[in-house]
Protein backbone atom coordinates (compact mmCIF):
# COMPACT_ATOMS: atom_id res chain seq x y z
CA UNK A 1 0.00 0.00 0.00
CA UNK A 2 1.42 3.55 -1.29
CA UNK A 3 2.15 6.04 1.71
CA UNK A 4 0.90 9.08 1.63
CA UNK A 5 2.53 11.99 3.03
CA UNK A 6 1.19 14.49 4.67
CA UNK A 7 1.91 17.90 6.25
CA UNK A 8 -0.75 19.04 8.92
CA UNK A 9 -1.50 22.40 9.80
CA UNK A 10 -3.38 22.98 12.78
CA UNK A 11 -3.04 26.89 13.02
CA UNK A 12 -4.99 29.13 15.26
CA UNK A 13 -8.18 28.99 17.39
CA UNK A 14 -10.11 25.68 17.31
CA UNK A 15 -7.87 24.82 14.17
CA UNK A 16 -5.97 22.73 17.42
CA UNK A 17 -9.14 20.84 18.68
CA UNK A 18 -10.43 19.74 14.92
CA UNK A 19 -7.18 18.89 13.76
CA UNK A 20 -6.96 16.44 16.58
CA UNK A 21 -10.21 14.51 15.51
CA UNK A 22 -9.31 14.27 12.26
CA UNK A 23 -5.90 12.52 13.24
CA UNK A 24 -7.55 10.23 15.14
CA UNK A 25 -9.42 9.36 12.34
CA UNK A 26 -5.87 8.66 10.11
CA UNK A 27 -5.25 6.66 13.11
CA UNK A 28 -8.25 4.41 12.95
CA UNK A 29 -7.37 3.83 9.21
CA UNK A 30 -3.99 2.97 9.66
CA UNK A 31 -5.03 0.41 12.19
CA UNK A 32 -7.75 -0.91 9.68
CA UNK A 33 -5.43 -1.52 7.36
CA UNK A 34 -7.37 1.48 4.81
CA UNK A 35 -4.50 3.70 3.83
CA UNK A 36 -1.03 4.39 5.19
CA UNK A 37 0.13 7.73 6.06
CA UNK A 38 3.74 9.53 6.82
CA UNK A 39 2.57 12.54 8.80
CA UNK A 40 4.88 15.78 9.49
CA UNK A 41 3.01 18.58 11.31
CA UNK A 42 4.14 22.70 11.68
CA UNK A 43 2.85 25.89 12.20
CA UNK A 44 0.99 28.19 10.44
CA UNK A 45 -0.48 31.69 11.12
CA UNK A 46 -1.03 33.26 14.36
CA UNK A 47 0.68 30.29 16.21
CA UNK A 48 4.16 30.78 13.31
CA UNK A 49 4.03 34.01 14.36
CA UNK A 50 3.97 33.78 18.03
CA UNK A 51 7.01 31.29 17.55
CA UNK A 52 8.48 32.51 14.38
CA UNK A 53 7.57 36.00 13.75
CA UNK A 54 6.02 35.26 10.21
CA UNK A 55 2.71 33.78 9.50
CA UNK A 56 4.33 30.69 7.72
CA UNK A 57 8.19 29.95 7.78
CA UNK A 58 10.29 28.78 4.42
CA UNK A 59 10.87 25.32 6.54
CA UNK A 60 7.25 24.79 6.56
CA UNK A 61 6.66 25.88 2.85
CA UNK A 62 9.34 23.15 1.73
CA UNK A 63 7.14 20.69 3.68
CA UNK A 64 3.82 21.36 2.02
CA UNK A 65 6.22 21.33 -1.22
CA UNK A 66 7.06 17.78 -0.35
CA UNK A 67 4.29 16.57 0.78
CA UNK A 68 1.18 14.50 -1.03
CA UNK A 69 -1.28 16.76 0.87
CA UNK A 70 -1.58 19.35 3.13
CA UNK A 71 -4.30 19.82 5.86
CA UNK A 72 -4.89 22.75 7.17
CA UNK A 73 -7.48 23.64 10.14
CA UNK A 74 -7.43 27.17 10.77
CA UNK A 75 -5.81 30.37 10.81
CA UNK A 76 -6.00 34.19 12.92
CA UNK A 77 -7.96 35.44 15.55
CA UNK A 78 -8.39 38.89 17.76
CA UNK A 79 -4.83 38.23 19.25
CA UNK A 80 -3.06 38.75 15.76
CA UNK A 81 -4.79 42.02 15.26
CA UNK A 82 -1.99 44.48 15.12
CA UNK A 83 0.73 42.48 13.97
CA UNK A 84 2.35 44.02 10.72
CA UNK A 85 -0.48 43.12 7.53
CA UNK A 86 2.87 41.02 6.04
CA UNK A 87 2.93 38.77 8.29
CA UNK A 88 -0.82 38.74 9.63
CA UNK A 89 -2.56 35.14 10.05
CA UNK A 90 -3.92 34.80 6.83
CA UNK A 91 -0.79 35.57 5.04
CA UNK A 92 0.39 31.80 5.83
CA UNK A 93 -2.74 30.89 4.24
CA UNK A 94 -2.01 33.00 1.15
CA UNK A 95 1.37 32.18 0.85
CA UNK A 96 0.37 28.50 0.80
CA UNK A 97 -2.24 28.92 -2.19
CA UNK A 98 -0.22 30.66 -3.94
CA UNK A 99 3.13 28.88 -3.66
CA UNK A 100 1.92 25.25 -4.01
CA UNK A 101 -0.21 27.37 -7.23
CA UNK A 102 -3.43 25.94 -6.18
CA UNK A 103 -5.39 27.96 -8.65
CA UNK A 104 -9.05 25.52 -8.15
CA UNK A 105 -11.20 25.86 -5.04
CA UNK A 106 -13.60 23.42 -4.73
CA UNK A 107 -16.23 23.82 -2.00
CA UNK A 108 -19.29 21.45 -2.21
CA UNK A 109 -22.15 22.31 -0.18
CA UNK A 110 -23.99 19.04 0.69
CA UNK A 111 -27.39 19.86 3.01
CA UNK A 112 -27.50 16.42 4.80
CA UNK A 113 -31.41 15.40 5.17
CA UNK A 114 -30.86 15.23 8.93
CA UNK A 115 -29.58 18.91 9.41
CA UNK A 116 -32.28 20.67 6.72
CA UNK A 117 -33.77 21.99 10.08
CA UNK A 118 -30.15 23.41 11.06
CA UNK A 119 -30.48 26.07 8.07
CA UNK A 120 -31.56 29.27 8.57
CA UNK A 121 -33.80 28.65 5.31
CA UNK A 122 -36.95 26.73 4.88
CA UNK A 123 -36.45 22.71 4.46
CA UNK A 124 -38.13 22.35 1.25
CA UNK A 125 -35.31 25.23 -0.27
CA UNK A 126 -31.95 23.23 1.21
CA UNK A 127 -33.11 19.33 2.15
CA UNK A 128 -31.17 17.21 -0.63
CA UNK A 129 -29.08 20.09 -1.80
CA UNK A 130 -25.54 19.38 -3.72
CA UNK A 131 -23.62 21.89 -5.20
CA UNK A 132 -20.33 22.86 -5.80
CA UNK A 133 -18.38 26.05 -5.95
CA UNK A 134 -15.16 26.07 -7.62
CA UNK A 135 -13.47 28.85 -6.72
CA UNK A 136 -10.70 30.17 -8.18
CA UNK A 137 -7.48 30.56 -5.94
CA UNK A 138 -4.38 32.20 -7.50
CA UNK A 139 -5.32 35.71 -8.76
CA UNK A 140 -7.86 38.36 -8.86
CA UNK A 141 -8.09 41.31 -6.30
CA UNK A 142 -6.17 38.60 -3.57
CA UNK A 143 -2.76 38.76 -5.40
CA UNK A 144 -3.33 42.02 -8.26
CA UNK A 145 -0.80 44.20 -8.00
CA UNK A 146 -0.49 47.20 -7.16
CA UNK A 147 -1.95 46.29 -3.60
CA UNK A 148 -1.03 49.87 -1.99
CA UNK A 149 -2.22 52.26 0.73
CA UNK A 150 -0.87 55.58 -0.35
CA UNK A 151 -0.53 59.05 2.18
CA UNK A 152 -2.10 61.56 0.11
CA UNK A 153 -0.48 64.41 2.37
CA UNK A 154 -3.59 66.26 2.13
CA UNK A 155 -4.91 64.21 5.67
CA UNK A 156 -6.09 61.53 2.48
CA UNK A 157 -5.08 58.19 1.88
CA UNK A 158 -5.83 56.04 -1.34
CA UNK A 159 -6.20 52.54 -1.22
CA UNK A 160 -5.79 50.54 -3.85
CA UNK A 161 -6.44 46.62 -5.34
CA UNK A 162 -6.29 45.38 -8.28
CA UNK A 163 -8.78 42.68 -9.84
CA UNK A 164 -6.35 41.02 -12.56
CA UNK A 165 -7.26 37.93 -14.85
CA UNK A 166 -5.34 36.51 -17.49
CA UNK A 167 -6.77 34.45 -20.05
CA UNK A 168 -5.23 31.17 -18.94
CA UNK A 169 -6.29 31.71 -15.57
CA UNK A 170 -9.89 31.79 -16.39
CA UNK A 171 -9.04 29.20 -19.26
CA UNK A 172 -7.78 26.45 -17.00
CA UNK A 173 -10.35 26.80 -14.18
CA UNK A 174 -13.22 26.88 -16.25
CA UNK A 175 -11.67 23.29 -17.56
CA UNK A 176 -12.01 21.96 -13.47
CA UNK A 177 -15.95 23.31 -13.68
CA UNK A 178 -17.04 21.36 -16.81
CA UNK A 179 -15.08 18.24 -16.31
CA UNK A 180 -16.42 18.03 -12.51
CA UNK A 181 -20.04 18.85 -14.27
CA UNK A 182 -19.51 15.89 -16.34
CA UNK A 183 -19.27 13.92 -13.52
CA UNK A 184 -22.23 15.31 -11.74
CA UNK A 185 -25.03 16.87 -13.40
CA UNK A 186 -24.05 18.30 -16.18
CA UNK A 187 -24.52 22.20 -15.57
CA UNK A 188 -22.28 24.79 -14.83
CA UNK A 189 -23.23 28.57 -13.62
CA UNK A 190 -20.54 31.07 -14.61
CA UNK A 191 -20.35 33.88 -12.28
CA UNK A 192 -18.89 37.38 -12.49
CA UNK A 193 -19.32 41.50 -12.75
CA UNK A 194 -19.59 41.81 -16.40
CA UNK A 195 -21.60 44.77 -16.21
CA UNK A 196 -18.97 46.78 -14.32
CA UNK A 197 -15.87 44.89 -14.51
CA UNK A 198 -13.63 44.50 -17.63
CA UNK A 199 -12.38 41.24 -15.86
CA UNK A 200 -16.01 39.99 -16.12
CA UNK A 201 -16.36 40.87 -19.31
CA UNK A 202 -12.87 38.59 -19.98
CA UNK A 203 -14.40 36.50 -17.17
CA UNK A 204 -17.42 35.47 -19.26
CA UNK A 205 -15.68 35.56 -23.08
CA UNK A 206 -13.05 33.03 -21.69
CA UNK A 207 -14.97 30.25 -20.26
CA UNK A 208 -17.87 30.64 -23.38
CA UNK A 209 -14.67 30.15 -25.84
CA UNK A 210 -14.02 26.95 -23.47
CA UNK A 211 -16.94 25.84 -23.40
CA UNK A 212 -18.01 26.01 -26.83
CA UNK A 213 -14.61 24.48 -28.35
CA UNK A 214 -14.49 21.19 -25.55
CA UNK A 215 -17.54 21.08 -23.28
CA UNK A 216 -20.45 21.95 -25.40
CA UNK A 217 -22.00 18.85 -24.52
CA UNK A 218 -21.87 20.29 -20.63
CA UNK A 219 -24.86 23.65 -20.21
CA UNK A 220 -23.47 26.92 -19.33
CA UNK A 221 -25.45 29.84 -17.73
CA UNK A 222 -24.00 32.65 -16.78
CA UNK A 223 -25.19 34.45 -13.82
CA UNK A 224 -24.43 37.85 -12.24
CA UNK A 225 -22.77 37.68 -8.76
CA UNK A 226 -25.51 39.83 -7.13
CA UNK A 227 -28.14 38.14 -8.61
CA UNK A 228 -26.34 34.73 -7.85
CA UNK A 229 -26.37 35.68 -4.76
CA UNK A 230 -29.97 36.24 -4.65
CA UNK A 231 -30.80 33.01 -6.61
CA UNK A 232 -28.69 30.80 -3.93
CA UNK A 233 -30.95 31.88 -0.85
CA UNK A 234 -34.22 31.67 -3.46
CA UNK A 235 -33.65 28.36 -4.66
CA UNK A 236 -30.31 26.47 -4.07
CA UNK A 237 -31.37 23.90 -6.06
CA UNK A 238 -31.30 25.34 -9.40
CA UNK A 239 -27.32 24.72 -9.55
CA UNK A 240 -24.93 22.12 -9.60
CA UNK A 241 -21.62 23.51 -10.40
CA UNK A 242 -20.50 27.10 -9.86
CA UNK A 243 -17.51 29.17 -11.09
CA UNK A 244 -16.34 31.98 -9.88
CA UNK A 245 -13.74 34.05 -9.23
CA UNK A 246 -11.51 34.79 -6.57
CA UNK A 247 -13.25 37.16 -4.16
CA UNK A 248 -16.69 36.29 -5.70
CA UNK A 249 -15.96 32.57 -4.48
CA UNK A 250 -15.12 33.68 -1.26
CA UNK A 251 -18.20 35.08 -0.59
CA UNK A 252 -20.77 32.86 -2.54
CA UNK A 253 -19.17 30.03 -0.81
CA UNK A 254 -20.29 31.56 2.85
CA UNK A 255 -23.96 31.54 1.51
CA UNK A 256 -23.84 28.51 0.11
CA UNK A 257 -22.38 26.95 3.53
CA UNK A 258 -25.25 28.29 5.11
CA UNK A 259 -27.21 26.77 3.38
CA UNK A 260 -26.30 23.31 4.58
CA UNK A 261 -27.08 24.26 8.38
CA UNK A 262 -23.27 25.67 9.43
CA UNK A 263 -20.52 27.03 8.38
CA UNK A 264 -18.55 23.80 10.47
CA UNK A 265 -20.39 21.23 7.78
CA UNK A 266 -18.19 22.69 4.43
CA UNK A 267 -14.88 20.86 3.68
CA UNK A 268 -13.06 22.18 0.22
CA UNK A 269 -10.03 20.94 -1.50
CA UNK A 270 -7.66 23.51 -3.37
CA UNK A 271 -5.49 21.65 -6.33
CA UNK A 272 -2.52 22.71 -8.97
CA UNK A 273 -1.90 22.11 -11.76
CA UNK A 274 -1.58 18.25 -12.55
CA UNK A 275 2.03 16.76 -13.55
CA UNK A 276 3.23 14.57 -16.07
CA UNK A 277 2.24 11.73 -13.70
CA UNK A 278 -1.01 12.92 -13.01
CA UNK A 279 -0.35 14.26 -9.64
CA UNK A 280 -1.19 17.50 -8.30
CA UNK A 281 -0.40 19.66 -5.53
CA UNK A 282 -3.08 19.60 -3.10
CA UNK A 283 -4.11 21.30 0.28
CA UNK A 284 -7.59 20.44 2.65
CA UNK A 285 -8.81 22.85 4.07
CA UNK A 286 -12.78 23.77 6.07
CA UNK A 287 -14.23 26.67 4.59
CA UNK A 288 -14.78 28.02 8.25
CA UNK A 289 -12.64 30.13 10.29
CA UNK A 290 -10.88 29.97 13.73
CA UNK A 291 -13.79 30.97 15.86
CA UNK A 292 -11.79 32.35 18.33
CA UNK A 293 -14.75 32.92 20.24
CA UNK A 294 -15.32 29.02 20.92
CA UNK A 295 -11.39 28.24 20.71
CA UNK A 296 -10.61 25.84 24.19
CA UNK A 297 -13.80 24.88 24.80
CA UNK A 298 -14.01 21.83 23.06
CA UNK A 299 -17.38 22.51 21.62
CA UNK A 300 -16.28 23.37 17.95
CA UNK A 301 -17.46 21.11 15.13
CA UNK A 302 -14.44 18.78 13.26
CA UNK A 303 -17.14 17.84 10.71
CA UNK A 304 -15.54 20.09 7.74
CA UNK A 305 -12.11 19.44 9.00
CA UNK A 306 -12.99 15.21 8.51
CA UNK A 307 -14.66 15.76 5.54
CA UNK A 308 -11.56 17.63 4.08
CA UNK A 309 -10.11 14.10 4.51
CA UNK A 310 -12.89 12.68 2.46
CA UNK A 311 -12.02 14.96 0.00
CA UNK A 312 -8.32 14.07 0.08
CA UNK A 313 -9.27 10.80 -0.45
CA UNK A 314 -10.92 11.08 -3.38
CA UNK A 315 -8.63 13.81 -5.23
CA UNK A 316 -5.30 13.36 -4.15
CA UNK A 317 -5.07 9.20 -3.45
CA UNK A 318 -7.65 7.70 -5.32
CA UNK A 319 -9.86 5.87 -3.02
CA UNK A 320 -12.92 7.14 -4.15
CA UNK A 321 -14.02 4.66 -1.69
CA UNK A 322 -12.80 5.55 1.29
CA UNK A 323 -14.13 8.88 1.17
CA UNK A 324 -17.35 7.44 0.64
CA UNK A 325 -16.95 5.63 3.79
CA UNK A 326 -16.18 8.95 6.11
CA UNK A 327 -18.56 10.90 4.11
CA UNK A 328 -21.13 7.50 4.89
CA UNK A 329 -19.85 8.33 8.41
CA UNK A 330 -21.06 11.48 8.91
CA UNK A 331 -24.40 10.94 7.61
CA UNK A 332 -24.76 8.15 10.54
CA UNK A 333 -23.84 10.38 13.14
CA UNK A 334 -25.90 12.97 11.69
CA UNK A 335 -28.58 10.21 11.65
CA UNK A 336 -27.93 9.31 14.98
CA UNK A 337 -29.30 12.65 16.48
CA UNK A 338 -25.58 13.42 17.10
CA UNK A 339 -24.95 17.51 17.11
CA UNK A 340 -22.22 19.77 17.81
CA UNK A 341 -23.47 23.49 19.14
CA UNK A 342 -23.40 25.09 15.67
CA UNK A 343 -25.85 22.16 14.12
CA UNK A 344 -27.91 21.67 16.81
CA UNK A 345 -31.52 21.29 16.34
CA UNK A 346 -34.65 19.98 18.52
CA UNK A 347 -34.33 17.30 20.39
CA UNK A 348 -30.63 16.22 19.42
CA UNK A 349 -27.45 15.53 21.97
CA UNK A 350 -25.48 18.55 21.63
CA UNK A 351 -22.20 16.48 21.78
CA UNK A 352 -18.52 18.18 22.67
CA UNK A 353 -15.95 18.06 19.75
CA UNK A 354 -13.89 15.11 21.05
CA UNK A 355 -17.75 12.73 21.11
CA UNK A 356 -17.91 13.92 18.02
CA UNK A 357 -14.38 12.18 16.93
CA UNK A 358 -15.53 9.00 18.94
CA UNK A 359 -19.00 8.85 17.27
CA UNK A 360 -17.64 9.23 13.59
CA UNK A 361 -15.07 6.70 14.27
CA UNK A 362 -18.15 4.08 15.63
CA UNK A 363 -19.80 4.73 12.40
CA UNK A 364 -16.75 3.79 10.61
CA UNK A 365 -16.11 0.33 13.23
CA UNK A 366 -19.58 -0.28 12.42
CA UNK A 367 -18.80 -0.15 8.59
CA UNK A 368 -16.86 -2.85 9.02
C1 LIG B 1 -11.68 31.43 2.97
C2 LIG B 1 -11.27 32.48 3.98
C3 LIG B 1 -9.98 33.15 3.51
C4 LIG B 1 -10.25 33.82 2.18
C5 LIG B 1 -9.37 34.15 4.53
C6 LIG B 1 -9.12 33.49 5.87
C7 LIG B 1 -8.13 34.80 4.01
O1 LIG B 1 -12.31 33.39 4.16
O2 LIG B 1 -10.89 30.51 2.73
O3 LIG B 1 -12.78 31.52 2.43
O4 LIG B 1 -10.70 34.98 2.15
O5 LIG B 1 -10.01 33.18 1.16
MG1 LIG C 1 -14.10 32.90 3.14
Amino acid sequence: MATHKLLLLAGDGIGPEIMAEMKRVLAWMEKAGVASFAIEEDLVGGSAYDAHGVAITDAAMDRAKAADAVFLAAVGGPKWAAVPYEVRPEAGLLRLRKDLGLFANLRPAICYPALADASSLKRDVVEGLDILIVRELTGGVYFGEPKTITDLGNGQKRAIDTQLYETYEIDRIARVAFELARTRRNLVTSSEKHNVMRSGVLWKEVVTQVHDADYADVKLEHNLADSLAMQLVRWPKQFDVIVTDNLFGDILSDIAAMLTGSLGMLPSASLGEADANGKRSAMYEPVHGSAPDIAGKGIANPIAMIGSLAMAMRYSFNQGDVADRIEKAISGVLDAGKRTADIKTEGCDVISTKAMGDALIAQLEAQG
